[in-house]
């Protein structure tokens, strides 16, 4: 199994980083555009390998695609982060011309690649994939809902008081601020709804939580998050790679599931060697079904901007 990761930055790094040590692939290539700076963060990775008990070997490369060659998934991470006060949608303009450069160069030397697709606005950069590539709609995956559903759950355990290992929640839709539906009607701790621990109000307090907890790091930190972003991902490479059937939510293309056409949003999905083998269709409340509306009308909108 063999797994590139375009965008050796922090959140492109720490990907790596997660893939080597739950060491399930044998090779990890980290390209960026930056002299040098691969190659480093692929040494750097290397020399945890004996500390970290792990065999996958990690190499980096400043742009040579040639090196990617016979990629089974590779990870588009590349573009411009976050500033604090900006919104994912603002990056549209730089990214998207580095995004469909990076996925064109990323098939010409792996033609059957899985691609997960990372650089925001992600939604908005996983439909120009889908776009400009034309690949099968089962290898284009954007990872959003991994990483929302991870911070949710965190939050849920937060307001529970009790470890995040007891709590099980999705958050589907689009990966903005706005556009975020965190399905607190079917979070649970062990089973139970999570009502019976906590207030409507304290609940609702958890979703706000999470539809910033992008925004809510990049202030923090000054650039948008890395360690959750980049384990989210690594669970997507794990799933395809490992043929795990497992179920995320992440950005597909929908071609009519929840009423939705020609978009890509956040829905549950299973992922396996096929990469997003089947959308899970769930049966959502009058409320949800209107916020996934108004939050497909959002990324929609931002769609718009593409020159596709
Ligand atoms: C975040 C970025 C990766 O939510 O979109 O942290």
């Amino acid at each position: 199994m063999k797994v590139t990761i375009v965008g050796a930055g922090a959140v492109g790094a720490s990907c790596a980083e997660y893939v080597a040590i739950k060491d399930f692939a044998s090779e990890v290539v980290l390209l960026d555009i930056k002299e040098g700076f691969a190659e480093g963060k692929a040494m750097d990775l290397m020399q945890t390998a004996t500390l970290n008990g792990f065999d996958t070997k990690i190499t980096g490369t400043t742009g040579d695609y040639s090196k990617t060659a016979d990629s089974d998934v590779a990870v588009i991470t590349s573009g411009i982060p976050r500033k604090p006060g900006m919104t994912r949608e603002e990056l549209i303009g730089i990214n998207a011309g580095i995004v469909k450069e990076v996925a064109t160069n990323l098939i010409k030397h792996s033609p059957d690649v899985i691609l997960i697709v990372v650089s925001n606005p992600m939604d908005t950069m996983t439909y120009l994939v889908h776009k400009t590539t034309n690949l099968p709609k089962n290898r284009i995956i954007g990872m959003g809902g991994a990483l929302d559903s991870a911070r949710f759950k965190f939050r849920l355990s937060e307001a529970l008081e009790c470890p995040p290992s007891d709590v099980d929640g999705m958050v589907i839709g689009g990966h903005s601020d706005t556009g975020m539906v965190p399905l607190t009607r079917l979070a649970t701790r062990n089973s139970v709804p999570v009502t019976a621990f906590i207030s409507e109000d304290r609940l609702n307090q958890v979703s706000e939580d999470t539809k910033v907890g992008g925004a809510t790091l990049t202030k923090l930190l000054g650039t948008s998050a890395w360690y959750a972003p980049g384990a989210a991902v690594s669970a997507l490479v794990q799933a395809i790679a490992c043929d795990q059937k497992k179920m995320f939510p992440c950005s597909a293309m929908l071609e009519g599931e929840y009423g939705l056409n020609d978009i890509c949003i956040g829905v549950p999905a299973i992922l396996g060697k096929d990469g997003l083998e089947k959308i899970v269709e769930l049966e959502l409340s009058d409320a949800e079904s209107a916020k996934m509306k108004e939050s497909a009308e959002g990324v929609k909108k931002t769609n718009t901007l593409l020159d596709v």
